[in-house]
Parts: C-alpha cells; structure tokens; sequence
C-alpha cells in the first residue's frame, strides 16, 4: 500500500535529516581529528556513516511502498565550540533532535492510520533510545574526565576500539 502524500512528504524529510546527522557527526569528527584524538574521531565517523545507513532504512521503506524517495537541501552542520564536551554535547542535542522528528513521524503515521510503516517506525524509536543512551553517557564520562588529559586519552583510545559498518539498510 503506497503512503499518502502527507507521509511521503514526511517521510522525505526524515530522509533529509538523516543525512543532515550524517553530516553533524562528519564535521564533530573533523573537529577531533584536529585535536589529535584519533579514537573519538574515528568514533564520530562511524556515527556519521551509521547516519547514511538510517537514511538508506528510509529511502528503502519509501521506494517498497511505491512512493517517490526525494532527498531535500541538506543544511551545512553548525558546530559552535571546539572542546570535547562540546562536540559529544553538540551529538547528543542532534540526537534528540532525530528522536522528536521520528516521534512525530510515529504520530503522523497514526493519524493516516498506516499500519504498514509501524514495524520500520518501531525500530526506529528503539534505535534512538539507544543512540541517546550512547551518546549521553560519553558526555557524562567527558564531564568526569573534566579536560584531564590522560582521562581524555584513555577515553580517546576506547572509542577507537568500535569495528567498522557498512552503509548498506541491512
Ligand atoms: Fe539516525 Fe543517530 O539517528
């Protein structure tokens, strides 16, 4: 059953703003790089291409339920502050960012009564608790480390540790 028009619209900007996340989490990653963590960065990357796989999740949904996936102008990330606490800080405000839009999508999908989106929806909303949870305690770890160096370094080489994903919606 294809979405209705007010879902496909909603659904393309969804699509937008997960590339968008995408593109918040590349430049925070940029930003460590600078600061020689190689391991946060390396960390930020991955989120930055765990981005690409959420917006390939909906791009799919789109294009199986025969509507027309359209990818909108992506704004260019603002990153306002350089410290490590502002970056993971600057993460997790995007993420809730995300959650809201996604629950509003969750809403807009009731509204249409669409029951076909739910399942895709579901996955979604627990993948933001998580991604939130993630993302919340590095800021909580950062906020101890308090811009202690050999803190920020062992920090630094934990998150280097996360093995590498494919963009593919799998
Ligand atoms: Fe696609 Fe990190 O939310």
């Amino acid at each position: 059953m294809k979405l209705t028009d007010t879902l496909e619209k909603a659904f393309n900007e969804q699509i937008t703003l997960e590339f968008e996340a995408s593109l918040v989490y590349r430049q925070l990653a940029i930003e460590l790089e600078l600061k020689d963590l190689p391991g946060m960065a390396a960390w930020l990357r991955h989120q930055a291409d765990e981005e690409i796989v959420h917006a390939n999740k909906f791009i799919d949904h789109v294009a199986d339920r025969d509507n027309h996936p359209c990818i909108g102008a992506l704004k260019a990330p603002k990153v306002e502050g350089t410290s490590v606490l502002d970056v993971f800080r600057a993460a997790y405000a995007h993420e809730q960012k995300v959650s809201e839009s996604i629950r509003e999508l969750y809403r807009a999908a009731e509204q249409e009564g669409d029951l076909d989106s739910r399942p895709l929806l579901n996955w979604f909303l627990s993948e933001q608790i998580e991604e939130e949870a993630t993302v919340s305690e590095i800021v909580g770890r950062v906020e101890l480390i308090n811009e202690d160096g050999p803190g920020l370094l062992r920090l630094d080489e934990e998150l280097g540790a996360r093995p590498t994903r494919s963009t593919e919606a799998t």
